[in-house]
């Protein structure tokens, strides 16, 4: 049993109805202030046109490269679009080292090209020439396919020199620096575009992507004429557009306040953006690990947890020392957790505090905590998906998800399902489809539906 001291101590996590709908429509007013001309510099959910009007018709063929920066690590893909929906990826992950994060941007590119060469010549491939698809999961102004001008650094990443320009123009000019390929860089996507691309290639209906990992994002398909920031060339030959939400910003202008906890508030002053992502920050993996480690905190001020223990402010030491160690895949890993062994959440609690025995209530507890936090992120993305999906035109649409979060929470998926059968229009049919690397597949997809297009 759940002490009643627990409960009330995550009371603040647990989103009421009326809480709920709220969020739902001040959402909904913020895309669409995003979308108009005149209120887009002011709005926070600023939804970009991405100038991908094409969704793939399954018959894309051809060998594309892929590059995929934006998450904890940075990849290079090789990938093969055969047709008949079908495609094959071969990839290559390289780890981001901290200090390239928060270094000069040129140095960012030049890692970048460098692992980009390393990999066309292990892959024999230098001399072919080879169109890439550069997925740059961070708020861009597009200008066409392959100019996007970065607005802002996200999920800690902040390298100078890069935001205001554009990252096309950074990956190209790196790229003839070594100029050891044959590489054009023919389009500049979000991963969340990524993704619908990806599971739309697969199924027709797709029309929203989501991602829900080290960042939070969606994009979705919109008709033209609600896209006043697309230029008028762009509306003639086609009724459709990819907008890319950046839905991670909203909140920046107090439309969450009434919801933030003082643990997001927390959250939120010690990171390196402060006052910006707040909606990310109550539901992306680079934060809700952090979340959960600040209420363990005040848990054990409270002596709600690990009551019998006297090594409390021990406990309390290794939490304060260090803002990453309660890794977000633990939320994961104590949720899937069978009841009463407790094995992974015992093995979790060891790991920290070298606590042996852990009693059931202790992880009982601990797993509560885990989670309202987990299910206060799914409920706010599913609030996002169901503003988008109500916007589509489609009575049937299929929304395109991936992230780490969503994909290794045992529950998000139906939490998420919870909040779209209340928030949803009656009269559409909806369905949540994983998508199989959106960063890669998606890349490619865009890259071939431009050419194709020309
Ligand atoms: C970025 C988005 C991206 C999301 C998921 C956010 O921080 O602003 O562009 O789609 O992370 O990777």
């Amino acid at each position: 049993m759940l002490d009643a001291e627990v409960r009330e101590l995550m009371q603040p996590f647990v989103l009421s109805d009326y809480q709920v709908q709220e969020v739902y429509s001040r959402f909904c007013l913020e895309v669409a202030r995003g979308l108009k001309r005149s209120t887009h510099p002011q709005a926070n959910v600023k939804c970009f046109p991405t100038y991908v009007q094409d969704l793939p018709t399954g018959d894309e063929m051809g060998k594309y490269l892929a590059l995929d920066l934006g998450g904890t690590n940075f990849r290079v893909l090789l990938v093969s679009l055969k047709g008949h929906h079908d495609a094959t990826v071969d990839s290559q992950i390289y780890a981001v080292p901290k200090d390239l994060m928060v270094g000069s941007g040129v140095q960012l590119f030049d890692h970048i090209a460098g692992c980009l060469a390393k990999f066309v010549e292990k892959h024999d491939m230098k001399t072919a020439y080879l169109p890439l698809g550069f997925t740059f999961s961070f708020p861009c102004v597009q200008l066409g396919l392959k100019e996007g001008i970065l607005v802002r650094w996200t999920k800690g990443f902040d390298c100078a020199g890069v935001e205001g320009e554009d990252v096309g123009r950074m990956l190209h000019e790196a790229i003839q620096r070594r100029g050891d390929a044959d590489i054009a860089v023919v389009a500049i996507l979000n991963d969340t575009t990524g993704t619908l691309m990806s599971c739309a290639h697969r199924n027709a209906d797709c029309r929203v992507g989501v991602i829900v990992g080290t960042g939070c994002n969606a994009c979705y398909v919109e008709d033209v004429e609600n896209v006043d920031l697309l230029r008028a060339d762009f509306k003639k030959s086609k009724r459709s557009v990819i907008v890319n939400a950046e839905w991670g910003a909203f909140g920046e202008g107090g439309q969450l306040d009434f919801v933030r906890t003082e643990y997001d508030r927390e959250v939120d002053e010690k990171s390196i953006n402060r006052a910006e992502q707040l909606f990310e920050k109550m539901t992306a993996g680079m934060y809700l690990g952090n979340l959960v480690r600040l209420v363990l905190l005040r848990a054990l001020e409270r002596k709600l947890i690990f009551k019998q223990s006297s090594r409390r402010p021990e406990f309390a030491g290794v939490l304060q020392r260090n803002e990453e160690v309660f890794e977000t895949r633990y939320i994961s890993e104590i949720e899937d957790d069978s009841f009463p062994e407790f094995a992974s959440t015992r093995k979790i609690v060891r790991n920290l505090f070298g606590l042996e025995k852990a009693s059931v209530e202790d992880c009982q507890t601990l797993r509560y905590i885990c989670e309202c936090v987990a299910k206060r992120a799914a409920t706010l993305v599913a609030i996002g998906v169901s503003g988008l999906v109500n916007r589509t035109s489609n009575r049937r649409v299929i929304v395109g998800m991936d992230g780490s979060v969503y994909r290794y929470h045992p529950k998000f998926d139906a939490y998420m399902r919870q909040t779209l059968q209340k928030l949803v229009k009656a009269d559409k049919e909806w369905d949540i489809m994983l998508s199989e690397d959106g960063s890669g597949r998606g890349a490619a997809l865009v890259a071939a539906v431009a050419s194709k297009s020309k």
